[in-house]
């Protein structure tokens, strides 16, 4: 069986934890695009793991984790991930694979996010300054692009970062008034980068379909939500990637046709970080009752998210693009307590009800969500092991949505742990 999962909202769904329980009965896991604006979090015991890069398989010694052409890498952050594992005795020698095709995130790019972000003032779109936007646009525009397979010829790599830092240079100047970079500091660093990378950097997609003709089991790992995807979602207030499922195949070269599941994974209530429209946004006491008790602060970055009721109509616009077959719920937990629960079943958009998701965001400001009002429960449910186990409002809550969404929810959060998850 080959699984993908898919964040169906503004990201930080908890896509980790789910793809850490399924990587137990893979052979390989993938990380297909984004880059270190992501934030995957693998809760063992009392172990906590933030990933920015390594696919969240990395936790399970005999995983093989793939990076593939999609993703834009970062050397610095991943280097990072790679000691910070060993340190805890987790070794990926021989089992992470780089595709020589992804494309690399350096100073200049982080830089230029910045700067960028800077200049936009209150029209920012709160990126997460890791040079995301900057590296695909390189990547598009292809003359000014690093990818990993550049780390194989030094001699060509210096000559070429000489004319990109010279020509970043002239644009930080004339455009933002900033101080210029230097192409030899960036060069000696990718010379360190090189020599430690080396050895991962390979053909992925040749990896991949010899693994799919061996009927090997492939877990392949979205990052980021499908609301943030840049063709898809709330433009300009997403994302450089396509972070629905319709970046999988162009991330790693596998048709969606290989994969058996498409798995979305969703939170009980809707958060965002950044900017952009929100429609179920409570910025007022329940929204921090939700913060609080579910520490909604951002994994990459440590800004509060923003926090509000579900978004069904959000959902399930995800749920069609994305074709998603069942969804994961998480969180349930942090929703105790609250005497009443929204759920957003429609918008209504200057006097018209739609259930239809407006991606097109001047639309999307306009929409007033229409609630179906729940009754909370007040027990804890960190210790239910079985639906059963749950308070009947909790358990009519979840088949609302499901209701709703018209797909199966087949797992239930109800902490961080690996331990922590009802399966249906
Ligand atoms: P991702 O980006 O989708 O992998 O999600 P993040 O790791 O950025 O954010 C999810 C946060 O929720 C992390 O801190 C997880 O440890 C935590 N988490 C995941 N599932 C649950 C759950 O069911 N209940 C609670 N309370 N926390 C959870
Ligand atoms: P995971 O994989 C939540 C958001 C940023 C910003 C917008 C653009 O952990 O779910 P970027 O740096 O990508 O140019 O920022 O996208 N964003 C995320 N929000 N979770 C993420 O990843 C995100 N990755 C990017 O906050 O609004
Ligand atoms: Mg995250």
């Amino acid at each position: 069986m080959n699984k993908c999962i898919i964040g169906l909202q503004w990201g930080d769904e908890g896509k980790g934890k789910i793809v850490d329980i399924l990587a137990e009965k893979s052979d390989i896991v993938v990380r297909y695009g984004g880059g270190a604006n992501a934030g995957h979090t693998v809760v063992v015991g009392n172990d906590k793991f933030a990933l920015h890069l390594l696919p969240s398989g990395s936790i399970r010694p005999d995983v093989k984790c793939l990076i593939t052409n999609g993703v834009v890498l970062d050397p610095e952050v991943i280097l990072g991930e790679i000691d910070k594992l060993a340190k805890a005795n987790i070794s990926l020698k021989n089992r992470l694979l780089i595709s020589e095709n992804a494309h690399v995130v350096l100073d200049y790019h982080k830089k230029e996010d910045q700067l960028r972000e800077e200049a936009l003032g209150k029209n920012k779109i709160g990126t997460t300054i890791r040079g995301i936007g900057p590296c695909y646009c390189d990547k598009v525009g292809r003359s000014f692009a690093i990818r990993m397979a550049d780390f194989l010829d030094l001699e060509s790599l210096k000559s070429k970062l000489q004319a990109i830092v010279e020509y970043k240079n002239k644009v930080f100047s004339a455009i933002y008034n900033a101080a210029p970079m230097s192409s030899d500091e960036i060069f000696d660093k990718c010379k360190l980068y090189a020599k430690k990378l080396k050895p991962f950097i390979t053909d992925t997609t040749e990896f991949l379909h010899k693994s799919l003709t061996e009927g090997k089991s492939i877990l392949f790992e979205g990052a980021q939500g499908s609301l943030l995807d840049l063709d898809h979602g709330t433009f300009p207030f997403v994302t450089s990637s396509n972070s629905s499922s319709l970046g999988m195949s162009a991330g790693c070269g596998v048709p969606a046709k290989y994969v058996d599941e498409f798995i979305g994974v969703i939170k009980a209530y809707t958060t965002r970080v950044g900017a952009g429209p929100f429609p179920s946004e409570q910025d007022n006491d329940t929204g921090q009752y939700i913060r609080d008790r579910g520490h909604e602060y951002g994994t990459t970055t440590g800004r509060p998210r923003r926090c509000g009721w579900f978004d069904a109509v959000a959902v399930a616009y995800s749920i069609t693009i994305g074709g998603i077959d069942s969804v994961a719920l998480l969180h349930l937990d942090t929703l105790s307590g609250l005497k009443e629960l929204n759920i957003c079943r429609a918008y209504n958009i200057e006097g018209k009800e739609t259930t239809f998701f407006p991606s097109n965001i001047n639309k999307l400001a306009k929409a007033a969500p229409v609630y179906e009002t729940m009754q909370g429960w007040d027990e804890e449910i960190t210790e239910a092991e079985t639906f059963d186990d749950l308070p009947a409002n909790a358990k009519d809550y979840v088949c609302k949505i499901e209701e709703i969404i018209g797909k199966p929810i087949t797992m239930i959060g109800v902490g961080p742990k690996r331990s922590q998850t009802i399966f249906r």
